[in-house]
């Protein structure tokens, strides 16, 4: 369990809430646990016909727990005990309506999950990042693929390589959400969304969902950037990132050659 998810059913959504607002929700490996698990128990609860995904604070997320990160790269945490990639899978195989409330700071796997989720409202002065290569790694939750699919290699390669941050606008002029919404209005637009799709046919939605994502594929995907993932995780560049954030400043990737 982790006191840094709030798990509730109620009206047959199931609301999961990230609640870590001092570390503007970073992703713990305990947070994803309980994340990936409800998300599973979700798949055969009759009780659950839709899922809402929102947080507390003035950040959505900060992004996977750089902690986490600095702990692999120092060979202190094994990489295969990680549980993103439980809550990463339990997002390709999910196939119940999942809505997003998206507030403040989206980062990394923040920006990454809204390409599993189906429905997403973000603040209109979100700020919407991606930054693998800033950290010297690479995309992840299948965005090397997802991403260019939704909104085009060049503004995904925008995003990835340059390191574009996108502001909520942006992100939905770009159809990378569905809207962008006054801050105040996020979390209730995403709930009466959640409440709309709980009412509907959930066997008819089911279906559609696994007719319009490829969820084989999807993880197939995941799996080939998990490996190129945790091997970029045991590099300088890594190394270099990861120490400049605990240090407070700009890493200096000049003198690192791969
Ligand atoms: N992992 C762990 N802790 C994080 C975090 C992360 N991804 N993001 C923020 N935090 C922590 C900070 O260390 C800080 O903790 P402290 O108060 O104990 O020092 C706290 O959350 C608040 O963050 P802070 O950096 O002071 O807020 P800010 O508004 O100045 O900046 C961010 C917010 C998100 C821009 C900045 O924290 C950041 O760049 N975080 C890293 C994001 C990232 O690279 N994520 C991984 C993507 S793959």
């Amino acid at each position: 369990m982790s006191e840094h998810v709030r798990v509730a059913i109620e009206d047959n959504i199931l609301r999961l809430t990230l609640a870590r607002p001092e570390k503007k929700n970073a992703l713990s490996m305990a947070m994803y646990s309980v994340l990936g698990n409800a998300l599973i128990q979700a798949q055969s609860d009759p009780a659950v016909r839709a899922i809402l995904l929102d947080a507390e604070g003035d950040a959505f997320t900060a992004g996977n727990d750089l902690a986490d990160f600095a702990a692999v790269a120092a060979g202190t945490l094994d990489r295969k005990q990680m549980t993103s990639q439980v809550f990463l899978h339990a997002l390709a195989h999910a196939d119940k309506p999942i809505v997003a409330a998206v507030q403040g700071l989206a980062v990394g796997i923040g920006v990454t999950m809204l390409l599993h989720c189906d429905v997403v409202y973000v603040a209109e002065d979100a700020k919407l990042s991606t930054p693998f290569v800033g950290l010297g790694l690479v995309p992840e939750a299948a965005s090397s693929w997802l991403l260019q699919a939704r909104i085009g290699y060049a503004r995904a390669f925008a995003m990835i390589g340059l390191g574009e941050q996108l502001d909520g606008k942006t992100a939905a002029s770009y159809g990378l959400v569905n809207a962008a919404v006054p801050a105040a209005e996020v979390r209730p637009r995403a709930l009466a969304a959640a409440q709309h799709l709980a009412s509907r046919a959930i066997g008819s939605l089911q279906a559609s969902k696994r007719l319009m994502r490829d969820a084989a594929l999807i993880k197939a995907t995941m799996d080939r950037e998990n490996e190129v993932f945790g091997a970029r995780l045991a590099t300088a560049e890594a190394a270099e990132a990861l120490q400049a954030f605990s240090e407070r400043r700009a890493p200096n990737f000049r003198t690192i050659v791969g």
